[in-house]
């Protein structure tokens, strides 16, 4: 288990998202369920973060390729590839990610 601390747990409410740049990875929060992406669009190098979020989707803000939080599939053209995903880990408050 590679663990990579993100944030406090108490910097993400329902809506926000929080992100690193180095690996970049992208924590949500969902109505309070946290899914954590590698934070790099698969058609091109956009920073998924930076789109708008819709439930558990978020949009690419470069061509609007829309890709699922929870499981990372790409939903919509043009991207293909799924974006990778990542369990999330609440440890004493610190949210992490498992890199593995
Ligand atoms: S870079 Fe994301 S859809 Fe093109």
């Amino acid at each position: 288990m590679a663990l990579q601390r993100i944030c406090f747990r108490s910097e993400l409410v329902p809506g926000s998202w929080k992100r690193i740049d180095e690996p970049p990875v992208a924590v949500f929060d969902v109505a309070g369920e946290l899914y954590a992406i590698k934070d790099v669009c698969t058609h091109e190098y956009a920073r998924l973060s930076d789109g708008e979020v819709d439930g558990e989707t978020v949009v690419c803000p470069w061509h609007g390729a829309c890709f699922s939080l929870s499981t990372g599939e790409a939903l919509s053209p043009p991207a293909v590839d799924p974006v990778e995903t990542f369990a999330v880990v609440v440890k004493d408050g610190d949210v992490y990610v498992d890199l593995d």
